[in-house]
């Protein structure tokens, strides 16, 4: 199972978008994908349709109680495609787990220990827009880093400091982190400051910029409300698109080769196509 954190500690960048569709992305490819909702604002959760109030099971649960993770999973209207909700309680996770040792390994602990880690070839962490607790535990569980970059002015500011943070984790607690790309998000194609930004980006992160480009597109704003993943929601857009181009990127960014669509249909978990080629 292949563990994947989505993050950038600046907010509205496009991680949850992300984190949904690319997850969305692979599961349409046949591989089976869990998202877990590490943001107590709960968007990724209300965007596969759950209701956050009505979860009794959260990733609170996980992190507080030491809930198992096999008890946490939910299935979602997309095939392949599970989730691990969040709610607003998770806002009290930090303040919590202040003083409890060990408290940046304990998804790491939970995903070591969930015996459906076989049944899955993906784990997709959408991480809150702050570097505290959540997210180090995110990082620390992850061995890829997907980071959503807007195409906007001041978009690098505080990129030295998240990847301080990464540094940190791959020095203490996770040797084996690595970023797998820097995802331009929103990009407006027709704007100087869109080409502009990109450029920078590329000066500063070069062969980790992703190719792939994810243009702003209006239906992707839509999605969430009605609880959709983008393929479902508009499968003819430039948002399904591009997520669609990306997603192949991202496989084949991180050595994972897609199994024939006969294979896909006979069989549903392809570990192995999934960890024989890394
Ligand atoms: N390519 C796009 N085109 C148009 N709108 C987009 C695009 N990507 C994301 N959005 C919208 O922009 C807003 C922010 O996106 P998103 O929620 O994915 O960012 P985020 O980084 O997860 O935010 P936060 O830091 O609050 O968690 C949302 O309303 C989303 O629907
Ligand atoms: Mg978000």
């Amino acid at each position: 199972m292949k563990r994947i954190a989505v993050i950038n500690q600046k907010g509205g960048v496009g991680k949850t978008t992300t984190t949904v569709n690319l997850g969305a992305a692979i599961a349409r490819q046949g591989f089976r994908v869990l998202l877990l909702d590490m943001d107590p604002q709960a968007n990724l959760t209300v965007h596969v349709d759950k209701r956050p109030d009505l979860e009794s099971h959260t990733l609170t649960s996980l992190l507080v109680e030491d809930a198992p993770l096999q008890d946490l999973v939910q299935p979602t209207s997309i095939a392949n495609l599970f989730v691990v909700p969040s709610d607003t309680s998770l806002a009290g996770v930090e303040q919590v787990l202040a003083n409890r040792i060990g408290r940046e390994t304990i998804l790491r602990e939970a995903l070591d220990a969930f015996p459906g880690a076989k049944d899955f070839d993906f784990v997709l962490f959408d991480c809150p827009p702050s570097l505290g607790v959540l997210s180090a535990n995110a990082l620390v569980a992850a061995d890829h880093v997907v980071i959503p970059m807007q195409a906007e002015y001041l978009s690098l500011q505080g990129m030295a400091k998240l990847l301080e943070v990464i540094q940190l984790v791959q020095k203490r607690l996770n040797p084996a982190l690595q970023i797998a790309c820097v995802l331009p998000c929103m990009v407006d194609a027709r704007t100087n400051l869109s080409s502009e930004v990109l450029r920078e980006i590329d000066t500063h992160f070069g062969p980790l910029l992703a190719k792939a480009r994810i243009r702003n597109n209006v239906k992707l704003a839509e999605a969430p409300s009605f609880g959709r993943t983008i393929f479902e929601h508009a499968p003819d857009s430039n948002g399904a698109r591009d997520y669609e181009a990306f997603g192949a990127e991202f496989l084949r960014m991180i050595g994972v080769v897609v199994p024939t669509a006969t294979a896909a249909a006979a069989e549903p978990a392809p570990e192995q196509a999934a960890e024989g080629s890394a």
